[in-house]
C-alpha cells in the first residue's frame, strides 16, 4: 500500500483506516485487463445474453408512462408483493411486504445495508471461505471481525465441498452477531444440504445469531439439486435476512435491484441504512421488476436447462484444456485446480492466461482472507453465449502449446 496515498503532507490521514484495509475488487480489475487485452471474458459473471424480452419492455413501457420519480424508499410496492409472492411458491414462507422487504440497489447494497443494520465495532461475522469477495469488505465497513470457516472439495455430501461441524461450531462464540451463508454458492458452486442448514441453524439459535443468507443463485440449480432457504428452518423465521435480487435470474447484472427479507424489527433498522445510503433503487426497472417475478414457471425450468447445457460445454472444454474441475451443483461459475502447470501462484496464471492465451479468469486468492489458499485456483464462469464459450474453448485448446513455449 503507497503509505502516501493515505497521508497528506502535513501527515493528516487523507482516507479512512477502514478503506484502507482492502482492496479493489479482483474480479471488476480482470474486467478491464480482458478489455485491454481482447481477452474472452470468463471472469466477471454477467451474462453476454439478452434478457427476457417481456421485462426489457416492462423497463421501456414504465419510463414512457413517466414512472421516473423516486420510488417509496424501501421498495415500490407491486415489486414487494411480487417478492412475497414468489418467496411463498418457492419456500412456503408467509411475509409481509408492508414490514418484511426492503428493496435496494442490487443485492450487494441488500447485503451492506444489512451488516450495517445489525453489527458494531467488536461483533463477529462467520464466513465461509472460498467466499464472495465482497463479504470482507463489507464486514470491515461494519466494522466487525470476520471469522472464516473454510469448506473444503470434496469432503461434504456428495462429493462436494463441505465444512467441518466442530470447525464451524468453535467459530462461534459470544461475540458473532451473525453468519453469512451463499448458497447456491459462488465461487464453489456448492447447494447446501438441509442437514447442513439445519447444523447452521442450530448454531445460530445456540448462539442467538442471525444468519444472512445470499440466495442470488437460487434458480441455477443442477442435477435435482434443490434451493433451501434457511429462513424456512424451525427457528430461523425471525433471525434470518434473506438476500435476493434481480441480476442473475433475469441476466439484468446492469439494472441494480435486489432485496433483503426479514423480520420487521430488523426490516426498520435496514430500511433507515438503505435510505441514507442510496434512497432508493430505480423506479422504472422496479416495476419491471413486478414483471419479471411474475414470469411462468417454464421461465425457470428453461433458464436452469440453459446453464446446464452451458456447465456441460465449459466442463469439457476446461478439461480437456488440463483444468481439475470442481463439478458445480449451482451457480454459474467453476472453481479449478491449476496445480498441474507449474505456476508458482494464481494471480501470474491469470496474467498468462489473459495475456498469452487470451482468456480472463478470476484468480483464487480472491476468494481467500490468505492469498497462500487460493493461489493453486482460478474461477471460471459460463454465465456466456455459445459463441463466447467456443471461442474461449478455442483459445483453451492452445493452452498446452503455449505452457510448453513458456517453458
Ligand atoms: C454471491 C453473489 N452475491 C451477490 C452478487 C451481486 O449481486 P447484485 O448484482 O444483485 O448486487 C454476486 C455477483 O456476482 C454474487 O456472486
Amino acid at each position: 500500500m503507497n503509505a502516501s496515498i493515505h497521508r497528506a503532507a502535513a501527515g493528516r490521514r487523507l482516507v479512512s483506516e477502514k478503506a484502507g484495509r482492502f482492496t479493489e475488487s479482483v474480479i471488476r480489475e480482470m474486467t478491464r485487463l480482458a478489455m485491454k487485452h481482447g481477452a474472452v471474458n470468463l471472469a466477471q459473471g454477467f451474462p453476454d445474453f439478452a434478457a427476457p424480452a417481456e421485462i426489457k419492455r416492462a423497463a421501456q413501457e414504465a419510463i414512457a408512462a413517466d414512472i421516473n420519480q423516486y420510488a417509496i424508499t424501501w421498495g415500490a410496492r407491486d415489486l414487494r408483493e411480487a417478492i412475497a409472492e414468489q418467496f411463498q411458491r418457492a419456500q412456503g414462507m408467509t411475509v409481509d411486504p408492508e414490514r418484511q422487504i426492503t428493496v435496494c440497489c442490487g443485492s450487494t447494497e441488500a447485503m451492506i445495508a444489512s451488516l450495517l443494520a445489525v453489527l458494531d465495532p467488536g461483533d463477529e461475522v462467520v464466513i465461509f471461505e472460498p467466499f464472495y469477495e465482497n463479504y470482507g469488505p463489507d464486514a470491515i465497513l461494519s466494522g466487525a471481525a470476520p471469522r472464516f470457516v473454510r469448506l473444503r472439495p470434496g469432503t461434504g455430501p456428495a462429493g462436494s465441498w463441505g465444512f467441518d461441524g466442530g470447525e464451524l461450531a468453535a467459530a462461534f462464540s459470544a461475540r458473532t452477531r451473525a453468519i453469512i451463508v451463499n448458497t447456491p454458492n459462488n465461487p464453489t458452486g456448492k447447494v447446501f444440504t438441509r442437514e447442513e442448514l439445519e447444523f447452521i441453524s442450530d448454531l445460530c439459535v445456540r448462539h442467538d445469531a442471525l444468519a444472512i443468507t445470499d440466495e442470488i443463485y437460487e434458480h441455477i440449480l443442477y442435477d435435482g439439486a434443490r434451493h433451501i432457504s434457511l429462513a424456512s428452518l424451525e427457528g430461523m423465521g425471525d433471525r434470518t435476512i434473506t438476500i435476493n435480487g434481480m441480476s442473475k435470474t433475469y441476466s439484468v447484472t446492469g439494472w441494480r435491484v435486489g432485496w433483503a427479507i426479514a423480520a420487521p424489527q430488523l426490516t426498520d433498522a435496514i430500511r433507515k441504512v438503505h435510505d441514507f445510503l442510496t434512497v432508493g433503487a430505480a423506479a422504472p426497472l422496479q416495476a419491471a421488476g413486478a414483471v419479471a417475478l411474475r414470469l411462468p414457471v417454464s421461465y425457470y425450468e428453461q433458464l436452469a436447462a440453459g446453464y446446464a447445457k452451458r456447465r456441460e460445454v465449459a466442463l469439457g472444454f476446461l478439461e480437456a484444456a488440463g483444468f481439475r474441475c470442481y463439478r458445480p451443483a449451482g451457480a454459474y461459475y467453476i472453481m479449478t485446480d491449476i496445480s498441474g502447470f507449474g505456476f508458482s501462484d494464481d494471480v501470474s496464471f491469470s496474467r498468462f492466461l489473459i495475456e498469452d492465451v487470451g482468456v480472463a479468469v478470476v484468480p483464487g486468492s480472491s476468494f481467500y482472507q490468505d492469498a497462500a489458499s487460493g493461489a493453486q485456483q482460478v474461477r471460471f464462469t459460463f454465465c456466456k453465449t455459445p459463441q463466447t464459450l467456443a471461442a474461449a474453448a478455442d483459445r483453451l485448446s492452445l493452452l498446452p502449446q503455449k505452457l510448453a513455449a513458456r517453458n
